[in-house]
């Protein structure tokens, strides 16, 4: 698995081992801590020659000079020190992380010209740091270092130095929490549909009941007493049983509503007999990113004790090809109720979500849902891979969202819905069919999806494009991206607590 860094908190201290990695703010400035760290001058000499003006992002390395007991030496620019947000720290934490390399020891001097470093920064930072850190090689057994020698991966211990350490710890618990809960949104996304089926996943779900979460996981069996039809219908073709798994965070107040989200969990998308081409099916391995975003944030929540009851819901099935398989024409109830039309079985998530969607309204009438879904193609040919569709009812919930996003830069698009889309998918044989016409291939989508939940204020994200397969960043190295944790935390976190 990855080895992701082991980091701990300091007072101020001139750096003695391996690494020594201190910011400079505009003009290559050091902050007192930093520019009194043994042996600064070597650094300071090196800015010039380097042309390094502390442009953030920027970054320069010497070997440290014959009689120093330090390795290496990193400048990292982080630009103008007024502007940094909490974002552009957690890119710190990215950017110093890249600067790892083989280290096995490192300290960062978190000081700043003109400014103290915050125990919420500082945390933020080391955040950074391990999502930077993280990659899926879980199935490379080699472990060449280069040399062709096989080294077992050690994790590199970084002492973060800074003004208030034990503050820093305690921010860096909260900050934590939600880094592990991306870092396992990302595992589920990058694992292969061989070794994650419904049932895996679902076990997957299972593990937060270490952290308090309450969860249940409902079988073939239940899901059929309830008539959840739709959902049924996808899983049909596959030779593993769906499931439905509930998960619980009770911690707020008892008389609270419960805020949901719901996520798809499609852990292969074929098409079903709407057989998908071969070039790049792959990737559907990772059409449960909306699943493994709500199991994320519901690991996030609770790790970090948030005050707050949340609800996560998750359709786990696997879309197949099969004798058994559910065919173009076909109509299947939901568990609403409402008759469905299969015109398209590829078009299958919406069919998920509708009975998700249903039995969380029905079951605990929650403040609001959202749902995260790697929905549809069109998503990724309206918005590419920098924003996530947003569409929702109520703007309320749709202007929180979009805020969250820009604070976690996590980007929201919010596209319309409305009664022309809608009619687009009302059907000649039943209540409706699973396809609008051939544009607007997003909103017909999420039209379907409105269809299941009556008045409550929901919103629909659609993630095809960030969940997986989007350029990797600061913050991000892998293919699975983890998308939603951070934001949705943070929803949670700016609107829901207390
Ligand atoms: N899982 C796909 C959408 C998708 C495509 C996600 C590319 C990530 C990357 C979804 O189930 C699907 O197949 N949607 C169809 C809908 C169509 C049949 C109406 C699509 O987008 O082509
Ligand atoms: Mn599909
Ligand atoms: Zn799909």
């Amino acid at each position: 698995m990855t080895s992701m860094p082991n980091i701990s908190f300091a007072k101020f201290a001139s750096p003695k081992k391996g690494t020594a990695i201190v910011f400079a703010g505009e003009g290559a400035s050091l902050g007192e801590a930093a520019a009194a760290c043994d042996p600064g001058k070597a650094f300071v000499r090196a800015f010039p020659v380097a042309e390094f003006s502390g442009k953030s992002g920027s970054t320069v390395e010497v070997l440290a000079p014959e009689g120093s007991s330090l390795e290496r030496l990193v400048a990292v620019g982080a630009g103008k020190v007024a502007e940094l947000d909490d974002y552009a720290w957690l890119k710190l934490g990215g950017t110093i992380a890249a600067q790892f390399r083989k280290a096995s020891e490192v300290t960062v001097v978190a000081d700043l010209p003109g400014s103290e470093v915050s125990a919420a920064q500082a945390a933020s930072l080391a955040a950074g740091m391990l999502l930077r850190s993280y990659s899926f090689e879980k199935y490379k057994t080699r472990k060449d270092d280069g040399n062709g020698k096989e080294t077992p991966a050690k994790p590199v211990k970084v002492t973060i130095q800074c003004a208030d350490p034990a503050a820093a710890k305690k921010a860096f618990a909260d900050a934590q929490a939600v880094a592990e809960g991306v870092v396992l949104a990302r595992d589920l996304v990058n694992e292969p549909a061989n070794v994650l089926g419904p049932v895996e996943f679902a076990g997957h779900a299972k593990e937060l009941e270490k952290l308090g979460v309450k969860v249940e996981v409902l079988t073939e069996k239940e899901m059929k007493k309830l008539g959840m039809g739709a959902l049924l219908g996808v899983a049909q073709g596959s030779a593993r049983p769906p499931r439905l798994v509930v998960m619980q965070w009770n911690g707020g107040k008892s008389k609270d509503k419960p805020v949901a989200f719901v996520g798809k969990g499609v852990v292969f998308d074929s098409g079903g007999v709407s057989i998908k081409p071969a070039s790049g099916m792959e990737d559907m391995k990772g059409d449960m990113g909306g699943a493994a975003a709500v199991t994320g944030l519901m690991h996030a929540l609770a790790a970090r004790k948030a005050k707050v009851n949340a609800v996560g819901i998750i359709g786990c099935v696997e879309n197949m090809v099969d004798g058994n398989a559910q065919r173009p024409g076909d109509i299947v109830t939901s568990m609403s109720g409402q008759t469905i039309e299969v015109l398209n079985t590829d078009a299958e998530g919406r069919l998920v979500l509708a009975d998700a969607l249903w039995y969380c309204n029905d079951r605990f009438q929650p403040k609001f849902m959202v749902d995260l879904a790697t929905l549809t193609g069109a998503v990724i040919v309206a918005l590419g891979h920098g924003h996530a569709g947003l569409f929702s009812n109520n703007d309320e919930l749709a202007e929180r969202l979009a805020a969250a996003g820009a604070t976690t830069q996590e980007k929201l698009w919010r596209l319309p819905l409305g009664k022309d889309y809608d009619k687009l998918i009302d059907s000649k044989n039943a209540d409706m069919k699973n396809i609008g016409g051939r544009h607007g291939g997003s909103i017909t989508a999420a039209q379907f999806l409105q269809r299941f939940v009556k008045d409550t204020p929901w919103a629909h994200l659609d993630i095809a494009g960030t969940a997986m397969g989007s350029p990797t960043n600061e913050i991000n190295q892998s293919w699975g991206s983890g998308f939603g944790v951070r934001l949705l935390d943070q929803l949670v976190r700016d609107n829901y607590e207390g």
